[in-house]
């Protein structure tokens, strides 16, 4: 099969096509003939940090999800057949990742593609779908009537955090960088938005919270994040997913800084499943390039402020 893999760290140039057995699953994988795969910093980090994960050995395929049809599956897997339409995230995939035609994954870690939902885009969302609903729901518990800031709401998981907020009655303030970045935050539902670089964050929040406000949802880090945090009510809470950075300073007032990590698993791509469909999720695709070109498709993921997301489509 053709895979985008490395054979050792360096530049996006260090990702070349290769041509690799189609791997085998084991009694509880799936193998999956993928379509869509995602393309976003964490393929970066470990094109040049790949040690951060146990299975890296050169040539390492590289990425963590994606979407496809199952072509075979080992003989413990029940939940899916031949033909299934699927998604999956897999962090440390033990047999290589997604930027290949074949994809070989633990079941635990795949679901059903969702209704409405194409290959392209369900491609697009196992990761960081999962992360979204996961920061609502669990991490902030967010409910109706809650007052939100989703910190980088244009980007991959934001852009999909602002819809699912939206779906549980919570009002959102979104903040995003550009004439563009707004826009493209408005048009998905935010009830108010504040560039995130150059405006006034807290002013902002005081319009929409003037007491401060219930949660922050953070996509991204630094001193405009600490201008989110200032604008908590006392006993507010924070969260975000490991990888953002740097960390917000310590405060005494805030109830609760919850950092996590998005979690595979049946129940849980049941409940986005549930989401997608009763969001009419919309999935904002900037750019999609040939599995040949992986290495330009991360470059356009270094360059940064994308709107949505970025995919290299297998098949
Ligand atoms: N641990 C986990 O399980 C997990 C899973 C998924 C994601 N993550 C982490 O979550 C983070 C977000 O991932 P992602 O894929 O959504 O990244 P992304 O697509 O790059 O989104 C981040 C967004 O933040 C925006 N942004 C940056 N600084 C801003 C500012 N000052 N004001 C307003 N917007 C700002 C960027 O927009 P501009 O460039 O246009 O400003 C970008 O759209 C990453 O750090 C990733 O590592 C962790």
């Amino acid at each position: 099969m053709k895979a985008a893999a490395i054979d050792r760290t360096g530049g996006p140039e260090v990702i070349t096509l290769h041509t690799l057995p189609v791997p085998k699953p084991a009694a509880d994988e799936v193998l999956i003939a993928v379509h869509t795969a995602g393309v976003a910093s964490w393929d970066v980090y470990l094109r040049t940090h790949p040690q951060a994960i146990k299975h890296s050995a050169f040539p390492l395929v590289l990425g963590t999800d994606g979407a496809g049809t199952v072509a075979a599956v080992g003989e413990k897997v029940k939940r899916f057949k031949v033909g299934d339409q699927v998604y999956s995230y897999s962090w440390d995939n033990p047999h290589g990742g997604f930027y290949a035609e074949y994809v070989a994954v633990p079941a635990e870690r795949v679901g059903h593609v969702p209704q409405g939902l194409t290959l392209q885009q369900a491609g697009a969302v196992a990761t960081t779908g999962l992360t979204a609903i996961q920061g609502i729901d669990d991490a902030l518990r967010l409910k109706a009537g809650d007052t939100l800031i989703i910190h980088g709401a244009s980007g991959g998981v934001g852009s999909l955090a602002l819809q699912f907020a939206k779906l549980r009655g919570v009002k959102v303030l979104a903040t995003a960088s550009g004439e563009d970045g707004l826009t493209f935050v408005k048009g998905l539902g935010a009830d108010a938005v504040v560039d995130g670089r150059k405006g006034n964050i807290l002013a902002a929040a005081r319009a929409v919270a003037p007491a401060g406000v219930d949660a922050v949802l953070a996509f991204a880090g630094g001193d405009s994040l600490e201008r989110c945090v200032e604008a908590l009510r006392a006993g507010g809470r924070i969260a975000y997913p490991y990888g953002v950075k740097p960390d917000p300073r310590p405060r005494d007032d805030t109830a609760a800084v919850i950092r996590y990590n998005a979690v595979p698993g049946p129940q849980e791509f049941e409940r986005l499943n549930r989401a997608i469909e009763a969001a009419k999720l919309r999935v904002p695709i900037e750019a999609e390039f040939p599995l040949a070109q992986a290495d330009k498709a991360q470059e356009r993921v270094e360059a940064g402020h994308i709107l949505g997301k970025i995919v290299l489509r297998i098949r």
